[in-house]
C-alpha cells in the first residue's frame, strides 16, 4: 500500500521529533536544537543533533541521519509500516487503509476544502454588500480597520435558513452538511448553521479554511456569542489552534507564542503588532495544543482574562501540562487586570501596556503555587497542611523525574518558609546589652569549626559514596547525570576515575538493561544500605530512581555551600554582623539539605532510630547545643 506524501507530511508534522528521542536519549538544549552523545555510535562528546523544525536527526561523527520514522527503524527495530503505525496511533491519525473507501475519503476531504473555501469566499461577499452594513458598522465600532478586517477575513452570514445553500447549490447538500455549514435534524430540510452572525474563518497550518466560528452583533441572554462549527473530517477541535499559520511565521522570529482566550483577543493583539497569537476554541487547552504550541516557543505565554474564569482556564492549561513537562519547556503566564481581555487592554491603555505585561511574565511554578495558596482559607494547621497535600498532588503528575524533584523541592522549600516561618531568633545574636547578654557576642570559634566540618568530609563521602553505587544499581539513570558528575569530578581525581567507570560500564549496557554494574574496586564501598532507597533491593524502582536524582542534586549543591560558608568564615573579622548573618543563612541551607536526606532515609526506615533522629532535626535547627553533623556519622 502506498502512503501519500501528504499524508507523511501530516504525520511527521504531528510529531515532536525531539520528545520520541527523548523517551531513550537523554538531550540537552542546543540553541534551536538539542544534541546528545549519539546512539548509533560510541562517543564521549555529542555530535548527535536534533532538529524539531526540520523533522531530523543528524550525526556529525558517523553520519547517521533521518526522520521520526528511521529513528523507530533503527533505534526499535521495526519495518517500515509498522513503524508508521505506531507513530500514527500517537499522534491519533488512522493509517489509511488499503482499499477503496480511502481513495474516496480522500476524495470527500478535497471535496470538504472546495465547500470550506467556497463559503468563505460567499461570506466575504455577503458582509461586502448590501445585507452587511450593520455587521460593517459593528466592526467598526469594535475599532478593526479594513486591513484587519480582510487580514483575517471577517465576512457576515445572513439571518436566512436557505441563502447559504442557494449560493452554494453547486455542491451536493449532503457536503454541505458534513463541512458543518448546515445542520441536519431528523425529519426536517437541513438550514443555515449560521444565521446573522460576523464570521472568522479558521484555518490550518496551509492557511486552508477548515471551519468557522461566528458572533452575535448584540449580546443577548440565552443566546451562545459565538458559534463554532462543528467538529468534521476536516476540523478537530483540539488540535487546532486559531491563527496557527500567522503566529508560526511570526513566532519564529520573535521566540515567542501568546495563548489568548479569544478570536477577538488575538485579532486585536495583532493588530497591535504582536502577530504571534493563538487561541483555542472555546476549550480548554488540550495536550496536542499544548506540544503545538512547544513547537513553536519553548515557553508559551498564557495570557488569559483577568476573572476568576480565565485564573481557572490557566490553571486547568497547567493542569495539563504538568505532566507533558520536559527539559526547556513550560508555560508562562501574563496576569491581566480584572475583569480585561488582551483585546480590553489594548484598547484602554495601549499597545505599551500590554508589552509590559509580556515582559513580567510568572512561572508554571509560581502560578501552582499562588493558585493552592489563594485557594483555601491557610488559618489552622489543618488548613496549612492541605495545602502542602495539594501541592504534591500537582507534583505527582509530573512524569519527568528531574523536573519532578525539582518542582517538589522548590514548592516545599516554599511551603516551609510560609508554614514554618523563623522563630525569634534567641541563640547567639550579637548584640550588646539587653536581656541576653549572658550569651556570647558573636559565634564562638568551636561554632564555626563545627560549620565547616559539617559540609566536609564523613558527610560528603557518605552522600558521595551512595550516589556512586545507587549508580551502579540504577545503570539506566547514569546517563542522565552525566553532565552533574562530571562537573563534580573536576579537580578530583579518586571521584573522577570512579566516574568515568560508570560512564564507561552505562555506554556499554542497552538503554533499557538494567542490570547492575558490578562495582568491584571501583568504587567506594556503599554506606549503609537502609539509608538510601536507591540502595535497597526492592524499593519502587520510581522512587528509587526520583531520591537519586534527588541525591545527585544535594551533591553538586554542597560544594557550593561549603565554599560560601569558607567565605563567610573568612570575612568574620572584617565584618561580623555581616559574616554572622551569613552564615545562619547558609547554615539553614545545610539543615535543610540534611532534612532533605533525612526525609529520604526517612521514607524507607520510619520505624529506625535513624528515622526518629532525622525527624529531629527541623526542631533542632535552632538549638546551637546539638552538633550539626551529628546525624551524618
Ligand atoms: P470570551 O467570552 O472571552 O469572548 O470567549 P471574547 O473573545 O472576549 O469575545 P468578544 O470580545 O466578546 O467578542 C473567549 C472564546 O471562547 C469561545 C470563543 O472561541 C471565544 O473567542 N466562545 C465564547 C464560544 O465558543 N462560545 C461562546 O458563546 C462564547
Ligand atoms: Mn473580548
Amino acid at each position: 500500500m502506498a502512503l501519500s506524501p501528504q499524508w507523511l507530511d501530516d504525520l511527521k508534522s504531528r510529531i515532536t521529533l525531539s520528545a520520541l528521542i527523548m523517551r531513550t536519549v537523554k538531550l540537552q538544549r542546543a540553541g534551536r536544537e538539542w544534541k546528545a552523545c549519539c546512539p548509533f555510535h560510541s562517543e564521549k562528546s555529542p555530535s548527535f543533533y536534533v532538529n524539531d523544525q526540520k523533522g531530523f536527526y543528524h550525526c556529525f561523527g558517523c553520519q547517521q541521519h533521518g526522520g521520526a520514522i528511521d529513528w523507530m527503524m533503527e533505534q526499535h527495530g521495526l519495518q517500515f509500516m509498522d513503524a508508521v503505525k505506531e507513530l500514527a496511533a500517537e499522534a491519533g491519525m488512522d493509517v489509511p487503509a488499503p482499499d477503496p473507501r480511502a481513495a474516496e475519503r480522500a476524495e470527500a476531504r478535497a471535496g470538504l476544502h472546495d465547500v470550506m473555501a467556497a463559503a468563505q469566499e460567499w461570506f466575504v461577499e455577503q458582509l461586502r454588500g448590501p445585507d452587511g452594513a450593520e455587521a460593517r458598522s459593528y466592526l467598526e465600532r469594535r475599532g478593526l480597520n479594513d486591513r484587519t478586517i480582510r487580514q483575517f477575513g471577517f465576512g457576515w452570514a445572513p439571518d436566512d435558513k436557505e441563502a447559504i445553500k442557494k449560493a452554494l447549490a453547486r455542491f451536493d447538500e449532503r457536503l454541505l452538511v458534513e463541512a458543518g455549514l448546515l445542520i441536519e435534524v431528523e425529519n426536517k430540510i437541513p438550514y443555515s448553521r449560521f444565521r446573522g452572525r460576523v464570521m472568522l474563518p479558521i484555518q490550518d497550518a496551509r492557511e486552508r479554511v477548515i471551519a468557522f466560528g461566528g458572533r452575535i452583533l448584540q449580546d443577548r441572554d440565552g443566546v451562545a456569542k459565538y458559534l463554532n462549527s462543528p467538529d468534521t473530517p476536516l476540523f478537530d477541535k483540539g488540535r487546532t489552534l486559531y491563527n496557527l499559520h500567522r503566529a508560526a511565521a511570526a513566532s519564529r522570529k520573535s521566540g515567542r507564542v501568546i495563548v489568548a482566550e479569544g478570536y477577538m483577543d488575538v485579532i486585536a493583539l495583532a493588530a497591535a503588532g504582536f502577530e504571534d497569537a493563538v487561541a483555542p476554541m472555546g476549550t480548554a487547552l488540550t495536550e496536542q495544543q499544548i506540544e503545538l504550541l512547544w513547537r513553536m516557543a519553548d515557553k508559551p505565554v498564557l495570557c488569559f482574562d483577568g476573572d476568576t474564569a480565565g485564573r481557572r482556564a490557566a490553571m486547568r492549561a497547567a493542569e495539563r501540562a504538568l505532566p507533558l513537562l520536559r527539559p526547556g519547556h513550560s508555560l508562562q503566564v501574563v496576569q491581566l487586570p480584572t475583569g480585561i481581555d488582551p483585546d480590553d487592554l489594548i484598547k484602554r491603555d495601549g499597545p505599551k501596556a500590554m508589552e509590559c505585561l509580556l515582559a513580567d511574565t510568572k512561572s508554571l511554578l509560581d502560578l501552582v503555587w499562588e493558585h493552592e495558596q489563594a485557594a483555601q482559607p491557610l488559618s489552622s494547621p489543618e488548613d496549612k497542611a492541605g495545602l502542602k497535600a495539594r501541592l504534591l498532588d500537582h507534583v505527582d503528575t509530573i512524569a519527568h523525574p528531574d523536573i519532578k524533584s525539582l518542582y517538589r523541592r522548590e514548592l516545599l522549600d516554599r511551603y516551609g518558609t510560609f508554614a514554618f516561618p523563623p522563630r525569634p531568633q534567641r541563640e547567639f545574636k550579637p548584640r550588646s546589652g539587653g536581656k541576653w547578654n549572658d550569651q556570647p557576642q558573636r559565634t564562638p570559634p568551636e561554632v564555626t569549626q563545627r560549620l565547616r566540618k559539617a559540609t566536609t568530609g564523613a558527610f560528603r563521602d557518605m552522600l558521595t559514596a551512595a550516589v556512586l553505587n545507587g549508580l551502579a544499581q540504577h545503570p539506566g539513570e547514569i546517563h542522565r547525570h552525566a553532565d552533574a558528575l562530571l562537573g563534580l569530578a573536576k579537580g578530583d581525581a579518586q571521584l573522577a576515575r570512579a566516574v568515568d567507570f560508570l560512564l564507561d560500564n552505562a555506554q556499554e549496557l542497552e538503554p533499557s538493561a538494567n542490570s547492575p554494574i558490578s562495582a568491584a574496586d571501583n568504587l567506594p564501598p556503599p554506606p549503609d544500605k537502609a539509608r538510601f532507597s536507591f540502595l535497597m533491593e526492592g524499593s519502587d524502582p520510581d522512587d528509587a530512581r526520583e531520591d537519586l536524582a534527588e541525591a545527585v542534586a544535594l551533591l553538586v549543591e554542597r560544594p557550593a555551600l561549603e565554599a560560601a560558608i569558607a567565605a563567610a568564615t573568612r570575612r568574620f573579622d572584617i565584618d561580623p554582623d555581616g559574616a554572622f548573618a551569613e552564615q545562619q543563612r547558609l547554615r539553614k541551607r545545610k539543615l535543610e539539605i540534611d532534612s532533605r536526606l533525612g526525609q529520604m532515609a526517612r521514607k524507607r526506615a520510619a520505624q529506625s532510630q535513624e528515622g526518629a533522629e532525622a525527624q529531629g532535626q527541623q526542631d533542632r535547627a535552632a538549638d546551637e547545643s546539638q552538633p550539626a553533623e551529628q546525624e551524618t556519622d
